[in-house]
């Protein structure tokens, strides 16, 4: 039986492409469970998974909550607030006390860059990143890159125009290394306060103009802009930034051809995306939030099975 090459999901640059495919087409079966009467497997009941989130999470944390349950594992539900974090405990600490009460698999968002790669080499725990800092943000990459490739049959050949701030976003890191190994070619688009000076080394497009964004892609990824960071300045206003960069319909119209929209969420409505483009009929992002549970199904089913191969509570190299 075909595995992953890693034994730990702490990025996307880390994965081949036939990691990635063998994800999808796990990703297809359990897609397929979830339209059952009854949505459940067996498959994990032998394991039991920690959800440790440091920062806050709407879709990440229940659909992996849900694929955890939807795979018979045993769940727990951490978050700092109302934790021993609150009087000083370490990550570490938490983390290597939670996995001595036998806990395999580690789901971890937390604001540091680096953090779950930190927990991989410390810890014995197979450890899964739903987020760290600014840098990766791997189930998503997956999930979009997999939305793709059902609206459109393929995600190879296709033009991704990732649109607003890059910078901040480990959206946008992890769906361009995702993107670029299935043969996707990517451009970002956004004010230059928000796109990274180096980025071009990644092979990416850069352009700051949303309509020329839309005039070359298939798939506009538009990204949140981040209100919590806007005390730093990187743009003169808000109503500036909806005007300049923001996606409506009149503007869609205007470029005259389908362009498939996603977004990771949470929509600032009115800001990146006006609402009859977010609930269009060219809009994928509800379609993006429910295949998130079978990609989150598949890749703790495929890790779980190399914990298996390792043995129970020994430390995967
Ligand atoms: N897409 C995403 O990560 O959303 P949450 O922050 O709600 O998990």
């Amino acid at each position: 039986m075909a595995s992953l090459s890693v034994n730990h999901l702490l990025g996307i640059k880390d994965l081949t492409r036939q990691d990635i495919e063998l994800i999808f087409d796990t990703a297809d079966k359990f897609k397929e469970v979830l339209y059952r009467p009854i949505r459940k497997v067996p498959s994990l009941r032998d394991m039991t998974i920690a959800n440790v989130f440091f920062e806050n999470s709407t879709r990440t944390r229940i659909s992996f909550e849900l694929a955890e349950k939807r795979l018979s594992a045993d769940v727990i539900n951490f978050t700092a607030s109302g934790s021993s974090v609150k009087k000083g405990e370490t990550l570490l600490d938490t983390v290597k006390n939670i996995v001595a009460m036998k806990v395999e698999m580690i789901v971890l968002r937390h604001s540091s860059p680096g953090a779950p790669h930190f927990l991989a080499r410390q810890t014995n725990a197979c450890i899964i990143n739903a987020g760290d800092g600014t840098h990766e943000h791997p189930t998503q990459a997956l999930l979009d890159a997999y939305s793709i490739k059902e609206k459109l049959g393929a995600v190879a050949g296709k033009k991704i125009a990732i649109i607003g701030d890059i910078s901040h976003s480990r959206v946008a890191l992890s769906n361009i290394f995702c993107l670029q190994k299935l043969g996707a070619e990517v451009m970002v688009c956004g004010p230059a306060t928000l796109i990274p000076k180096h980025i071009t080394s990644l092979g990416v497009k850069v352009v700051h103009n949303t309509r020329q964004a839309l005039l070359w892609c298939d798939v506009a990824n538009v990204l949140r802009i981040q209100l919590e960071r806007q005390q730093d300045k990187h743009l003169p206003s808000l109503r500036e930034y909806a005007r300049y960069f923001g996606i409506n319909a009149a503007l869609l119209k205007e470029i005259g051809k389908p362009i498939t929209i996603m977004h990771p969420g949470p929509i600032n409505r009115g800001i990146e995306l006006t609402s009859d483009v977010a609930d269009s009929a060219h809009s994928i992002i509800l379609d993006q939030v429910e295949n998130g549970v079978a990609i989150r199904m598949a890749v703790l089913y495929l890790l779980a099975e190399k914990i298996k191969v390792y043995g129970r509570g020994e430390k995967l190299s």
